[in-house]
């Protein structure tokens, strides 16, 4: 039995135990690390993340009535309900706001959702900047989407996941974690022009390369329905009325002469990240398909200055996690994610992976910060039915 059936099982079990029935399904969707693309996705950017081996799964059951139950195995997090007619998304609070927020989006979007039964389980580490929460949307949206026979394509419920997470969790964030976690493909990046919506996959080649993704997970955490993401959104936008460009996807490097006259300092350096950030965007994709992952190391690593200097959504732990990865084997570090916390990400051959860890482990114990989670992912496919 593969590992997935087994947590299926397991969790079908649960299930059964808490509501006293069967499930009707068990659907996955994984987490994503952003291999690079920050802060671009809605800037109607370029994003190259991937879904990796870690995923959230959820057992359902419709019911007949209207009422939504939820329970969880997570240690610590309540059971909740809602009767669907009287949601308002205000009242929606704690884990089960997306679930919540994702069965509400499906309905304005013209689905009939009938009430239901939901055990939840993940091996996603909440908080650490691996989309837990995009995760658990797609869980959710593609089994209502099969229960209800929605059949909305993977594209759509994606945007229901984002939309649960701006209009009911209350974070501004864009499409890439759940475009990520539904579009994952094995050994393969999603490489995803968030104008248009296309997407296409990009093969890593890490295993061939003898490389390893490591995350190093800071355990410094992040929120992003408050603080410095909206802000830095915020910006954005800002800057971009400044340029009189409908977004700052429509920028170019050529541009940035014009923008430094313009803009003021902070508001200009934002536009430059994201402005070479896309580029950096398209020429890894590029540089992948010509000569694979051994030659974006100075990509990642430039893409980690710019979110420090430029950016700013770094922090001294996501830093130091990177400079000793880099200074340890690694051919490219940066952190991933919306920042101010969570993960990063190091490229490091096989023969490295154990120096790497170590190195980063003795750097955080020096400086008498908390110790850091370290593991390395594979890039996988995307949410599943069981
Ligand atoms: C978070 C958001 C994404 C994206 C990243 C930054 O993960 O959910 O939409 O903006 O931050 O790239």
């Amino acid at each position: 039995m593969s590992t997935s059936a087994t947590v299926g099982t397991a969790l079908a079990r649960a299930f059964a135990g808490h509501f006293g029935r069967d499930p009707d399904g068990v659907w996955q969707a994984p987490g994503r690390v952003n291999l690079i693309g920050e802060h671009t996705d809605y800037n109607d950017g370029l994003v190259l993340p991937f879904a990796i081996d870690r995923a959230t799964t959820v057992a359902v059951a419709a019911r007949a009535d209207r009422t939504v139950r939820m329970a969880s195995g997570f240690p610590g997090a309540e059971p909740a309900g809602f009767d669907l007619d009287a949601f308002a998304p205000e009242q929606a609070a704690g884990w089960s706001a997306y679930p919540a927020g994702v069965a509400w989006e499906l309905e304005r979007a013209g689905v009939a959702v009938p009430g239901f039964d939901l055990f939840v389980t993940s091996e996603v580490p909440v908080g650490a900047g691996l989309s837990s929460s995009a995760a658990l949307e797609c869980a959710v949206a593609l089994a209502l989407s099969d229960l209800t026979g929605a059949g909305l394509g993977r594209a759509d419920l994606a945007d229901i996941g984002r939309r649960a997470e701006n209009n009911v969790v209350g974070a501004p964030t864009g499409i890439m974690d759940q475009s990520a976690s539904m579009l994952g493909t094995r050994d393969c990046a999603v490489y995803l022009d968030c104008r248009d919506l296309t997407s296409r996959p990009v093969p890593l080649g890490l295993e061939d390369s003898g490389l390893r993704c490591l995350v190093i997970d800071t355990k410094v955490s992040h929120a992003h329905a408050s603080g410095g993401y909206a802000d830095r959104r915020a910006s954005c936008v800002r800057g971009a009325q400044g340029m009189g460009v409908a977004a700052l996807r429509d920028l170019e490097a050529a541009d940035l002469p014009r923008a430094r006259r313009a803009l003021d300092d902070v508001t200009f350096r934002r536009v430059r990240h994201i402005v070479t950030e896309n580029e950096r965007v398209a020429r890894t994709a590029e540089l992948l398909g010509t000569h694979g992952p051994l030659a974006i190391g100075e990509l990642l690593d430039a893409s980690h200055r710019s979110m420090r200097d430029d950016f700013e959504i770094s922090c001294p732990e996501l830093n130091l996690a990177v400079d000793t990865a880099r200074a340890s084997g690694a051919i490219g570090a940066r952190m991933t994610g919306g920042g101010f916390g969570g993960s990063a990400i190091a490229l490091v051959p096989a023969d490295d992976v154990d120096r790497a860890r170590s190195a980063v482990l003795a750097a955080f114990a020096a400086r008498g910060l908390r110790a850091p989670d370290i593991f390395t992912v594979l890039p996988a496919k995307g949410a599943r039915r069981l």
